[in-house]
């Protein structure tokens, strides 16, 4: 088996911007002077860095991707905040901001980003070629990757990529889910399929402050369901892959339930994978790696598989090669994108395992030493993961791992009752893991057959179940990581424990920890409960005192996005549903921004009916915030108003005195 080919899919373009130079011969006189002009960028402050030419031209011609990532290493140099006044629970059908701000909402479902892209028709009409070059629905984690040279522009031009998790059927066609003699019909299908995956675009800010659309921008791409992904890692062309579709077990279609995200210290995308078992079924019998992740038995979530054999993975021919029984071990993946270089097929990344990912955040980068990601798997009672990779951290020029996400050790981690934690590695060539292994039975036959049944693994190394791990965020002053624990209704007063204290847990929690000696590779770590969500009576902030707890500018409850900006200010987006979203004391699911040294927490944004708030990234000036609203319901009409269908969209906040958001 293939399985240390790698795909190279980045190899000669690293350094490409948006205009052609496809050179790699970069000097390293060029990394030095784009290294002291981020330094500049960083030392000199905001006021230094919102106005000029701070790169010089030479380098900065390569460096629209080394500069993707700026700020994550160095905080800005502004104080911690909240200032602004919080926003009062509601139900209102809008979004609602704090006085002196103004939220505008750009980029909904069905917007076209190409110059041949269809008008959207708000009946529901698009037909399954229309959405292909439209936004996709259910909008979710995104980041903005910056373009040009000077930092005036880099703050107000980007690629922006953004999930679509999932889909509302009831918008999306005119008469919802159609079944004619139980089966879909293929176009809905086709045009379910392009509302998934991830939609790529730039975007530019005009004069008059609105953030458009380029639609001949060379960037604009959509990733659905049916794009042609590259898999790469150690479950390449492994036996588990083997389907009509590849029989040499190299290649999958589609990424599917693409919730969180993250990006990399090299300026790419990583789309997560989250609930995607339910878009196949299996009739027949299912083998280990899809019971333990929920494959269903009688019907597929959408019932794709009635025209798609695909999503059929019911073993049916003498081999895999001649069905889709292994279609399901394609997914369940961090699928990493390149925005900059959109001719580049999507790469899964399958040493970081396979689970229901809920986002990747990578931990502040040191040159000499390896580079760390976070992944949570929400489930009930599932495992936080991290990523360690063997490459180490080196300067754009001087990369020299392309695929440096191929190899690496994934942990999983446990949290001991007495405030500490290890991380255990998922490792065939661990002797620890293989006695483990042994000692409860189950056999591995190599690392993709690890990876593969990732849980299970997990199960083995003896992780700690927890509150439905969500999204993480490492705070950028003190290099402590954060995770959000957004509700858990099987946790009971017997399996409660150190790290999740509630059984049942309806409101959800943040935990976060510190690495053994500042180290983020460390197998050890040290953990503390930083906020119980709930009500005035049911929750508890300690940054704020050791009995203090939340008051009406801070109650929410099931957090789930969480994002540090580069200032270190903590933000906190909700996902409530059923009756906690309808009819507790919450209001509509909203988002907060908290101090985590004081634990001043204020509601900074309430949005419409139904809707979920996710998805959080600013400009590197800060001055500019873009929040997703994922499928407004329950009679909401946001943001069309009038009696349309709800659509999801971007919400894009501005103080009115151009002031850093937060502040
Ligand atoms: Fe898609 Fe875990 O929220
Ligand atoms: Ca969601
Ligand atoms: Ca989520
Ligand atoms: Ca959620």
């Amino acid at each position: 088996m293939n399985h240390d080919a790698s795909p190279l899919p980045y190899g000669d373009e690293d350094f490409d911007v948006e205009d052609s130079n496809r050179s790699r011969n970069m000097h390293f006189a060029d990394v030095l002077a784009a290294n002291r002009s981020r330094r500049a960028v960083l030392k000199g402050g905001l006021a230094a860095a919102v106005s000029g030419l701070l790169v010089s031209p030479l380098a900065a011609a390569r460096t629209e991707r080394f500069f993707a990532d700026a700020g994550k290493n160095i905080p800005l140099p502004l104080p911690r905040r909240p200032g602004f006044q919080a926003v009062a629970v509601n139900r209102l059908d809008a979004v609602t901001v704090p006085p002196g701000y103004t939220a505008r909402t750009a980029f909904a479902w069905g917007e076209g980003i190409f110059p041949d892209s269809p008008a959207y028709l708000p009946d529901g009409s698009n037909t399954g070629a229309d959405q292909e070059k439209l936004i996709g629905q259910n909008h979710d984690g995104m980041h903005y990757f910056p373009l040009g040279i000077s930092v005036a522009e880099r703050n107000r031009r980007a690629i922006l990529a953004m999930n679509h998790e999932y889909i509302e059927q009831t918008e999306l066609h005119p008469n919802g889910q159609q079944l004619v003699d139980g089966k879909r019909l293929p176009d809905d299908v086709r045009k379910e399929i392009a509302a998934h995956g991830v939609s790529v675009f730039e975007i530019t800010r005009q004069p008059n402050g609105r953030w458009e659309i380029v639609r001949n921008s060379k960037y604009n791409r959509r990733v659905t369901a049916n794009t042609t992904c590259e898999v790469s890692g150690p479950v390449r062309g492994s036996a588990h892959l083997i389907t009509k579709f590849s029989p040499d077990g190299t290649r999958t279609r589609g990424t599917i339930n693409n919730c969180a995200h993250g990006y990399t210290p090299w300026g790419t995308y990583l789309t997560c994978e989250e609930n995607w078992a339910g878009y196949f079924v299996n009739r027949g019998q299912r083998p280990r790696e899809q019971t333990r992740y929920g494959v269903p038995t009688a019907n597929s979530r959408y019932r794709w598989d009635t025209v798609e054999e695909r999503f059929d993975a019911t073993a049916k021919a003498d081999s895999a090669a001649g069905d889709f029984r292994n279609e399901p071990n394609g997914q369940g993946w961090i699928l990493e994108v390149d925005p900059y270089n959109p001719g580049v097929m999507p790469v899964k990344r399958t040493a970081m395992g396979r689970f229901a990912h809920e986002g990747c955040v990578f931990a502040p980068v040191q040159v000499g030493r390896p580079m760390v990601f976070y992944s949570g798997d929400d489930a009930q009672n599932e495992y936080i993961y991290k990523f360690v990779t063997k490459a180490v951290f080196l300067p754009a020029p001087l990369r020299n791992d392309r695929n440096a996400l191929d190899h690496g050790t994934l942990y999983v981690a446990r949290f001991d009752a007495d405030g500490s934690g290890e991380w255990l590695p998922l490792d065939f060539n661990d002797a620890g893991f293989r006695a483990k292994a042994a000692a409860a039975g189950v056999s591995f036959a190599d690392q993709a057959d690890v990876l593969v049944n990732t849980r299970l693994a997990a199960d083995v190394a003896g992780a700690t179940r927890m509150d439905r791990p969500e999204w993480g965020a490492v705070d950028p002053r003190d290099g402590q990581v954060y995770f959000t624990l957004t509700n858990n209704s099987r946790r009971s007063s017997e399996t409660a424990d150190a790290a999740n204290p509630r059984g049942p847990n309806p409101f959800g929690h943040i935990v976060r920890w510190r690495e053994a000696k500042g180290d983020h590779a460390s197998t050890r770590f040290d953990w503390d409960l930083f906020l119980l969500s709930g009500t005035e009576q049911d929750s508890a902030n300690p940054a704020a005192g050791p009995n203090a707890k939340l008051g009406p500018d801070g109650i929410h409850a099931s957090p789930d996005g969480l994002w540090f900006d580069d200032a270190g200010l903590l933000w906190i987006q909700t996902d409530m549903s059923g009756s906690q979203l309808s009819s507790g004391p919450f209001g509509n699911n909203q988002m907060l921004a908290v101090n985590t040294e004081t634990g001043d927490i204020r509601r900074f944004l309430v949005g419409p009916p139904g809707c979920e708030v996710t998805g959080v990234v600013a400009t590197p000036d800060l001055r500019t915030l873009f929040v997703n609203i994922q499928h407004p319901a329950d009679g909401s009409h946001w943001p069309d108003g009038n009696g349309a269908r709800p659509r999801s969209a971007t919400v894009i906040v501005t103080k009115d005195d151009g002031g850093i958001i937060g502040s």
